[in-house]
């Protein structure tokens, strides 16, 4: 069976990810990647998790408590501040969603300079064979531009040292989200 976008998602990272492991949700908007990761490295392993609106800090604070989980630091402000809030030299996985944050403002989204900023902070600390895992949302105002611009840098990512992989479905209609893979080879 062909995985749905969120579901592969979520494969993707739990096959490369280990228990005890440092990993982070560049975007925690409701908390559900950050809720699922948390499950995934477990009480030895920590998330980092960044947002940019204090709703969404708050939302995911709620999720996480709701299901006891203390192996979570939330960060309220951009992605791209990650070498401030992680010490940690070795990073075993992260997500992003790109978008914005669902049933709040649309005008508040992620942009394409701190997107690309943030991912290549995280490649630099990446474990070998480690992925970056990106949910591209681009039907809103702002998401085309994104897009091409996310696109664009990881299909320059030089082969040598990463796989890259997109995976989406052609024939859905209305902007469907599409999964970016970054493997460190
Ligand atoms: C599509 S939502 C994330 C959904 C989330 N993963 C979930 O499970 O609910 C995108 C989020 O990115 C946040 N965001 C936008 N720019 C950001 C930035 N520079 N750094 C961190 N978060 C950012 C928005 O505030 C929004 O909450």
């Amino acid at each position: 069976m062909l995985k749905g976008i969120l579901h592969f998602a979520h494969y993707l990272l739990e096959e490369s990810i280990d228990e005890g492991e440092v990993v982070i949700d560049a975007t925690c908007g409701n908390g559900n990647d950050t809720l699922f990761l948390s499950r995934v490295v477990g009480k030895s392993g920590h998330v980092y998790a960044f947002d940019i609106q204090q709703q969404a800090i708050q939302n995911t604070k709620q999720e996480l408590e709701k299901y006891h989980r203390e192996n979570v630091t939330l960060i309220h402000g951009s992605h791209s501040l990650i070498d401030d809030n992680v010490q940690q030299d070795v990073i075993g996985g992260a997500i992003f969603n790109l978008g914005y944050l669902p049933r709040s403002d649309k005008s508040i989204i992620t942009k394409p300079d701190s997107t690309i900023e943030a991912i290549q902070k995280i490649l630099a600390k990446l474990k070998k064979d480690g992925l970056i895992v990106i949910v591209v949302y681009y039907g809103h105002d702002g998401g085309a531009n994104e897009k091409e611009a996310v696109l664009k840098h990881v299909a320059n990512l030089d082969q040598k040292l990463y796989n890259v992989l997109q995976y989406g479905f052609v024939n859905q209609k209305n902007n469907p989200p599409f999964i970016l893979a970054i493997q460190k080879r």
